[in-house]
């Protein structure tokens, strides 16, 4: 198995408040791998730490053998890590089309490319929709084919399904899945639906108060202690 990603103690602070504290995952190629924790944890905190739109105050990370610790987004980005928010990030005014012509664009590849990106994450339909007249379904399956745009081996994924009702969410993580499996993609993504999570991720992180408590195969991870106690008694909407 190789490693495509390793944090290793990555640390962030706000003020006193240590929001990701001394954090170490590897993640090998093909994995599919969900972030859990309580709103506030420190998910999306880490999310900008390996996609460099946060310094860390400490610790390392690597992209494959190469460190990228003190990198800027865009160098990440061109090394193979590609991002999604949780708020999705699109050009509003512009066509689902002109959104992946921009993005392949950006990444130094061919526009002609775009009508193709949109048939894969299924809207090739909806090319010459402007995104503002998109189902925010829709709108997040724009921001996946931007960022698949850049040809990445890594996706950080914060809360792909978030705001959404469960069938579009289960069908927005089989899209994800399906062209992770056919890409050789590897994933990391946030999300606070247990069904979800469980249903398609193939390993599990979980942070508690910036931590990472626990790490590894769902049934692992489902029956770790801590991870009980803090799921105990919470609804699983606990979107922000
Ligand atoms: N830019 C910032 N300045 C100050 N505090 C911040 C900042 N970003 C995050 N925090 C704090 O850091 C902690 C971790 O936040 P983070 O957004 O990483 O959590 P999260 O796990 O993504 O939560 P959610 O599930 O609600 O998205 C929180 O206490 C948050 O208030
Ligand atoms: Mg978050």
């Amino acid at each position: 198995m190789s490693t495509v990603l390793a944090a290793d103690g990555i640390s962030k602070s706000f003020g006193g408040l240590k929001a990701v504290d001394s954090v170490s995952f590897e993640l090998a190629k093909g994995d599919i791998a969900a972030l859990i924790g309580p709103n506030g944890a420190g998910k999306t905190t880490c999310f900008n730490l390996l996609g460099g739109a946060l310094a860390a105050d400490g610790g390392q990370m690597r992209l494959g053998p190469t460190d990228i610790t003190g990198w800027p987004p865009h160098r990440r980005a061109r090394a193979g890590i590609g991002r999604t928010f949780q708020i999705a990030a699109t050009f509003r005014s512009m066509t689902a089309l002109e959104n992946a012509e921009t993005a392949l664009m950006a990444a130094d590849a061919a526009p002609e490319n775009a009508s193709n990106l949109l048939d894969d994450v299924g809207i090739g339909a909806l090319a010459d929709t402007p995104v503002t007249a998109l189902a925010y379904g829709d709108v997040k399956r724009v921001e996946l084919a931007m960022v698949l745009a850049s040809n990445p081996s890594l996706l950080l994924l914060d809360e792909p399904t978030a705001g959404m009702a469960s069938n579009e969410r289960l069908r927005i993580m089989e899209l994800v899945t399906g062209l992770v499996r056919a890409r050789g993609i590897t994933v990391l993504f946030t999300e606070h639906d247990m069904d979800t999570v469980f249903g398609f991720a193939t390993r599990i992180l979980a942070m508690d108060q910036g931590q990472l408590i626990a790490d590894g195969t769902p049934e692992a991870v489902r029956a770790d202690r801590r991870v009980q106690q803090i799921y105990l008694g919470e609804t699983e909407s606990g979107d922000a």
